[in-house]
Order: C-alpha cells, then structure tokens, then sequence
C-alpha cells in the first residue's frame, strides 16, 4: 500500500479495551473530525488499578452517550459513515465485549461495514493523526509502551510489522503503577512518578537495568527493577521516603532500558525514523532521553493521543478498510490478540 491517501473514507471508531470508554470520527485515516474519551480513572483509583467488572459496567452505562457526542462533534449522520470499527483486542474481556457489541449492532441496524481492530495497531497508528504523517517514510521503528504493553515493532507498511521484542514480564507502565502506589502517589503512578521525578535526584539510587545484554535482543524487563524498589523502601524509614529521588532513579532505570533496546533496533534495522506510542510516551524524560540518543527523527504523538482513544483506531482502521478488509458480524472479542 502506499503512503498516499488512495481513498475517501468516513470511519466511526469505538475503543472500550481497559478504562476509557471512547468514540470518534476518523477521515482519511488522518483527520479527526472528533475524538471523544470518557475516562474512568477515578473510579479504578481507590483500587490501586483498573478494576475490571467495574470497568465494564462503567463502560455500558456510557458508551451510547460517548458515540452519540463523537457523532454529533463531527456533525455527522450515521449514513454519512463509510465503516463502524471497533478494537476487537486486545484488552480486558469485558471491557472489549461492550465496544464490540455496539460496534456489532450499529452495523447491523445501520447497515455498515464492520471492522475489528487491534489496540496496539491503534497506538502505532496514531502517529498518523499528527502533522508529522506527512514525513512518515517506510520502514519505521514504534516503541508501543502502555500500561499492558511494551513493544518494539518493525513497520515496513500500513499493516505489515515484525515484533522485534517485547517485555518478559511486566509491562513498563505496568512497573510506573505499582512503583506508584509503593511510594504512596496517587493512580496511575505513571504521570505522579513524572511529576516527582522533576524534583528528585537519578542517581540517588541505582537500581537494576534488566536483560541489556545481547542475548536477550530487543526484550525488556521490568519486576526485578519493582522488586529493588520495594527493598529499597522497606530499607528506608516509611514516613520518611525520599520519594522525588526514588521516583527519578526508578524512571531513569526505565528509560534507559527502554532507549538502549531501541536504538540497537534502529540501527540494525536501518529504519527512517523512531515513534514513540501508548500512555507511558507521554514521559518527558523518555521522550527527551529517545530524542538525545537517536540521530533520527523521533515523533510522539501529543497526550491525548498517547493515552487510549478512539481516534487511533480509526486511523488504523482506515487502512484496512481501504484494503478491502471487513469483518462479519460474529466478529469476537480477543483479550490476547497478538500484532504480528
Ligand atoms: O495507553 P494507555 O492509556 O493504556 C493502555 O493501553 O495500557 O497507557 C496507560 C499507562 C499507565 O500505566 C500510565 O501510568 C502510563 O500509561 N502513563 C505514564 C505517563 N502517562 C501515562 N507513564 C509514565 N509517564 C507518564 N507521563
Ligand atoms: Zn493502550
């Protein structure tokens, strides 16, 4: 496929995989007519993380409200739409059953076609929905890193990726959340551990970076460096943490792992340039320390962007609709749907 937009289309996008519950309007797999999120952050807060019957209980109570306000912010009839996506995978079970049954039904009664997306595809599409898309020039290397994910992936087209590696155990925002609530900040950890990391010190403690050898290639590992945390805090006084500084040296660990293992990749596979994609791109010093070591374009998308949202998945979708794809309407939900 080329780069070019070959086609016209009008995407209705539906993302309900964790705790956002989010619809938009997509055009041409660039253009965002609307981009609607409803977040349940602080519901899942006195959990410590997102609880998943409550997020899918969140997610009907508000889904039709959601799609009705990204239909409506894009000044658009139902008939005006080309296809209805939906992420399909992967996610919480529940969470993505409720996305995908009112993907489901609004094909049916509104006789369109369906698509199912993957999220992570989503992420690594969202790239496209920035000023940048212009630039974009095959092959590319896409750093996808959330709280459930934290992927390296080859992209050598729209739809064609190679996994070059990914984490053996927890995912690097994963690792951000329970460093959090370790050092008592507020969910999710990640935004609260990039706010302290500003006032404490990197170096104050110096905790593992994991698997940086060649043997392990492009994969990442993140529970040794939450369990150092952890005995660092209960050698430490409770009331007495020094949290900025804990923060910031738990931060530098990540990012250094994170960057080493994509600048390897970006050199060994001579791509044009490096993106960065999911929640935890939203990290000022990943985002400053990747721009530093890369001597390539390195292009993030903006927060809103980063985080879930359905504008990515009708960037994503957009693509494959062009393509000829389309699914049928015992399209199924997939919690572990792999990319590539
Ligand atoms: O992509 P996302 O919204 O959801 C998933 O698909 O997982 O990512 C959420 C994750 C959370 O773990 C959150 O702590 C992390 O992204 N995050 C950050 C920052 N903002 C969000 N991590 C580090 N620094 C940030 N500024
Ligand atoms: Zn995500």
């Amino acid at each position: 496929m080329s780069k070019q937009v070959v086609a016209f289309t009008r995407i209705l996008a539906i993302e309900t995989s964790c705790d956002e519950t989010a619809a938009a309007v997509i055009e041409n797999g660039v253009r965002i007519l609307s981009n609607v999120i409803a977040s349940q952050t602080d519901l899942h807060a006195k959990y410590g993380g997102v609880f998943p019957e409550v997020a899918a209980r969140k997610h009907i109570e508000v889904i039709y409200a959601v799609v009705q306000q990204a239909m409506q912010t894009a000044h658009m009839g139902f008939d005006d739409l080309d296809c209805i996506a939906v992420t399909r995978g992967p996610g919480l079970v529940g969470s993505l059953l409720v996305g995908v049954n009112m993907a489901k039904g609004l094909a049916l009664g509104r006789n369109k076609p369906l698509l199912g997306i993957n999220h992570i595809e989503g992420h690594i599409c969202s790239l496209w929905l920035t000023p940048a898309a212009d630039e974009i020039e095959f092959p590319v290397l896409t750093l996808v890193v959330s709280g459930g994910h934290t992927e390296l992936y080859l992209m050598t087209d729209h739809g064609r990726y190679t996994h070059l590696g990914g984490t053996l155990d927890d995912a690097a925002g994963e690792a951000f959340d329970k460093v959090g609530r370790l050092l008592g900040l507020p969910f999710p950890g990640g935004p609260a551990i990039d706010k302290a990391s500003e006032q404490g010190n990197p170096q104050a403690f110096r905790f593992p970076r994991a698997v940086m050898d060649s043997d392990y290639g492009y994969d990442f590992s993140f529970s040794g460096l939450k369990t150092a945390v952890l005995r660092q805090t209960q050698r430490l006084q409770p009331h007495r943490l020094p949290v900025n500084d804990l923060a910031a040296s738990f931060q530098a660990a990540v990012v250094e792992t994170l960057v080493a293992k994509t600048v390897q990749a970006a050199r060994d596979y001579g791509v044009t340039a490096v993106h960065l994609a999911g929640g935890v791109a939203a990290n000022r010093a990943l985002r400053q320390a990747m721009q530093t070591a890369v001597q390539l374009p390195v292009r993030v998308p903006p927060l809103v962007l980063c985080t879930d949202n359905a504008a990515m998945i009708g960037a994503a979708a957009h693509w494959r609709f062009i393509n000829g794809q389309r699914d049928a309407l015992d399209l199924d939900v997939a919690p572990n749907l792999p990319l590539a």
